[in-house]
């Protein structure tokens, strides 16, 4: 059977915590040298409709190290950029290839592409959702703190974007706490919030002052505050979130040990400031490596297990 990882509502705790502890293992044994070719002969084609730095290259590297092999094609290099049919793209990479990971904008182009392709889709972002995301940051997330992640308490502040959506799903899903600060008109999906409480065991809140969001949160992410595709408001945005700065100002009403996440790319001084993003407590640095071991984790079990 094709399992494909377009959303984390496919997937139960057991089968989240195993991307996230095999990424661990996977870690381990890079830092030690041991090297693994479970991958020789597998090819992925990676579509990209948007750009991409840390999703592309970690991807592609993952490949390599496994021993496989990564075609990328970006947005207008294919004939979808000449309206060629989702379902004929499918099932045609689906002859070349074992496996498609997708970087789009709307999330029903994975859903389609998952519908007719016979090889696995894994999303790599798109407007809704950024599962391979959430999953490297809840690794680095654990690598931190010396807790288990059912006793944390973890901050959004800033968009209710495509990452506040996923982590929204994660927080459902994996049992933690979750509160969000977002400007009014930028919530997070209100779909997505309502399933995701409706199964919760922990409480998963929306207000709308970062402080209050900060207080006891163990974690705090932020995000660009203007995502790809939405180039045309960002000026109108840096005005709504400007009180939404991840700053040493907001930090210091917050714990001492709190940990900052961002999943970059961050425009510094706008959401979150140099001094933060270069500081102590900010691990994006291990965030963008622990994104390669994610998705050779992704990888070892969608292309090896279809
Ligand atoms: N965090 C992330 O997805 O980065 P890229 O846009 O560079 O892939
Ligand atoms: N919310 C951002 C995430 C970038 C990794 C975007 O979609 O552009």
């Amino acid at each position: 059977m094709t399992t494909h990882l377009i959303s984390l509502w496919d997937f139960n705790k057991e089968e989240l915590r195993h991307y996230i502890d095999r990424a661990l293992v996977l870690k381990k044994e890079a830092q030690e040298g041991i090297r693994h070719q479970q991958l020789m002969g597998k090819t992925v084609a990676m579509i990209f409709e948007k750009p991409s730095t840390r999703t592309r290259v970690s991807f592609e590297a993952a490949m390599y190290a496994m021993g496989g092999q990564a075609i990328y094609l970006s947005g207008k290099d294919t004939q979808l950029a000449r309206n060629e049919p989702l379902k004929d793209m499918a099932r045609v990479m689906s002859r070349y290839v074992d496996g498609l990971v997708v970087r789009t904008y709307g999330q029903d182009i994975v859903d389609e592409l998952a519908a007719y392709a016979t090889v696995p889709v894994i999303n790599a972002l798109t407007d809704l959702f950024h599962p391979c995301q959430i999953l490297s940051d809840i690794m680095t997330v654990l690598e931190v703190k010396d807790q288990p992640l059912e006793e944390l308490k973890i901050a959004w502040v800033g968009d209710g974007n495509n990452m506040a959506n996923t982590w929204i799903q994660a927080a459902s899903r994996l049992g933690f706490e979750l509160i969000l600060a977002c400007p009014e008109g930028y919530d997070p999906d209100a779909a997505i919030l309502a399933a995701a409480r409706a199964e919760a065991t922990k409480p998963i809140t929306v207000v709308r002052n970062p402080k209050e969001a900060i207080e006891d949160a163990d974690v705090i992410n932020c995000d660009v505050w203007a995502s790809m595709g939405q180039e045309d408001e960002q000026e109108k945005r840096l005005g709504n979130f400007q009180p939404y700065q991840v700053n040493s100002a907001l930090l210091a009403s917050g714990k001492k040990d709190l940990t900052v996440l961002h999943c970059l790319p961050a425009h510094r001084d706008e959401e979150i400031t140099d001094e933060v993003l270069e500081g102590p407590q900010c691990v994006a640095w291990d965030q963008a490596e622990n994104k390669m071991h994610i998705h050779k984790a992704i990888l070892e079990k969608h292309i090896l297990e279809g």
